[in-house]
């Protein structure tokens, strides 16, 4: 190959990649189109990938609810949540949330620290996104260790536990996870103190 093409560009070679996706707080002006970017990527996990068939009678108004506006608004708003997106060239590719623990497991409080949400676009699966995003929540939640987190998984999405036994959660308990009538069946993943 000619010397000069190795490095320089030339008309018809694929632009050189830019920088890595940038991780950064969510702002609050940008509550509106997260909440959008979050609600589609909920979709094409469990409506796309899953193929949950929930009634749209139940889904819609927990959609509403979910990811309006205003509930991102709230997160965002709140210092002891942390949220957190990964953008490239101005796009969402994924994002994460992270706070004190709601999780119904027998034995845990609102003491220890829970990852909320980590959703990717799917483009971005496999790239180590993933790993960037949880390692900014788990610096957020437990700097050094010294606190139980907890994660709810749907028991089916088995990519998603691969991902968090990386990190040394383990299944800890279950529970019903509500969309509108329909209950999931959730598993509770925990990782202790050091
Ligand atoms: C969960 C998620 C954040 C993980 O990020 P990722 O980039 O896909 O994760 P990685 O590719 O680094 O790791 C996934 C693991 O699952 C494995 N895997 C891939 N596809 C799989 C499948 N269909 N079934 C089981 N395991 C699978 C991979 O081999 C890897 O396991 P390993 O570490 O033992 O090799 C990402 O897949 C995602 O956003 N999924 C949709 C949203 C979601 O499910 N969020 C979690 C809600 S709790």
């Amino acid at each position: 190959m000619h010397a000069g093409l190795v490095h320089g560009a030339s008309p018809g070679m694929t632009p050189a990649r830019g920088p890595e996706p940038r991780i950064r707080p969510a702002r609050l002006d940008e509550a509106a189109r997260l909440a959008d970017f979050a609600r589609g990527t909920f979709l094409d996990t469990f409506m796309g990938e899953f193929a949950m068939g929930y009634p749209e009678e139940d889904l819609n108004p927990w959609l509403a609810e979910s990811f309006a506006e205003q509930a991102f608004a709230a997160i965002i708003a709140d210092p002891r949540t942390g949220v957190w997106v990964a953008e490239h060239d101005g796009a969402y590719l994924g994002y994460c949330t992270a706070g004190d623990n709601t999780l119904p497991l027998l034995g845990a409080s609102a003491a220890d620290g829970e990852l909320k949400r980590l959703y990717l676009a799917r483009s971005a699966f496999g790239s180590g996104l993933a790993g960037r995003l949880m390692a900014t929540a788990l610096a957020f939640l437990d700097p050094e260790r010294r606190r139980t987190v907890l994660i709810g998984v749907w028991s089916g999405n088995l990519r998603a536990q691969r991902f968090y036994a990386r990190y040394g959660f383990v299944k800890a308990g279950e529970y019903a996870f509500p969309v509108g009538r329909v209950r999931d069946r959730e598993f509770i993943l925990r990782r202790g103190p050091a």
